[in-house]
């Protein structure tokens, strides 16, 4: 299948500021408490196959099944999601957020891939989360993605999802002295959540906050987070 230019120019890019975005992010979770609010119910929720009718547990009762980060980028989420007793895992589109991620997280498992072709079996993860990565994916293509979100995860397993909110995207040409090009699609949560529930992953926890207006991680938009879950008897 061929690949969409917005895609290969999202792969250069990211290879381009990998080691300067890991710089900068490392602390961004720390600052942020209600964000990581949403990541420790999630996990919560996953680790006990939480909100009725079970998922998240493995069937023989090994503890929860295996979540993975789509868009794991230098795998800052990756790591805290393993810090919450998760096991985690990233796959990330660019090889070198992955090199990046490899290094400073080596007891984890980072794969280069796509999040429209995940390399797992069918009913197999617990948990998926998208921080801040479906932002990159054209509107078209959001359906599919759900589509691969909800053929993953096992019955009643949850997603999580980061966004900006917005109505028109951002194109940034230059991200710490360096040339890039990429598209920041920002969306209102009733959108995203409508093609979810389309997807057969129905919402059932959104926060959405103001943008930080101040400190290291000061933000443009506000943030909306997401969390659905597949039905426990699809
Ligand atoms: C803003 S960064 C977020 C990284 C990480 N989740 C974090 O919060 O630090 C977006 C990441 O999504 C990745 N990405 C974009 N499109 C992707 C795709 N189709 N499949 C997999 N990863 C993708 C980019 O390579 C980039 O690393």
């Amino acid at each position: 299948m061929t690949e969409p230019d917005y895609v290969h120019a999202t792969r250069t890019s990211y290879d381009t500021i990998a080691a300067d975005y890991a710089r900068h992010a490392a602390g961004e979770l720390a600052a942020k408490p209600l964000d990581r609010g949403m990541l420790a119910g999630f996990a919560d929720l996953v680790r006990t196959g939480g909100g009725g009718g079970g998922g998240g547990s493995s069937a023989n009762g090994d503890g929860p099944l295996p979540v993975l980060e789509v868009g794991c980028g230098t795998g800052r989420v990756t790591a805290h999601l393993a810090g919450l007793g998760l096991p985690a895992s990233g796959v990330d589109l660019s090889p070198e957020m992955i090199a990046v991620a490899r290094q400073s997280e080596p007891g984890l498992r980072f794969d280069v891939g796509s999040m429209l072709s995940l390399d797992a079996p069918d009913g197999s993860l617990g948990g998926v989360v998208a921080w801040y990565s479906v932002i990159h994916i054209e509107e078209e293509q959001l359906p599919a993605v759900f589509a691969e979100f909800h053929r993953v995860l096992a019955p009643g397993g949850h997603v999580l999802l980061a966004f900006q909110v917005g109505d028109e995207p951002l194109r940034l040409t230059e991200a710490y002295g360096r040339p890039i090009a990429l598209d920041f699609h920002r969306r209102r949560p009733e959108q995203i959540a409508a093609l979810l529930d389309d997807a057969g992953l129905p919402v059932r926890a959104r926060l959405l906050r103001e943008a930080d207006d101040e400190g290291d991680f000061t933000e443009r938009t506000p943030q909306a987070f997401l969390l659905a879950r597949k039905r426990p008897t699809a």
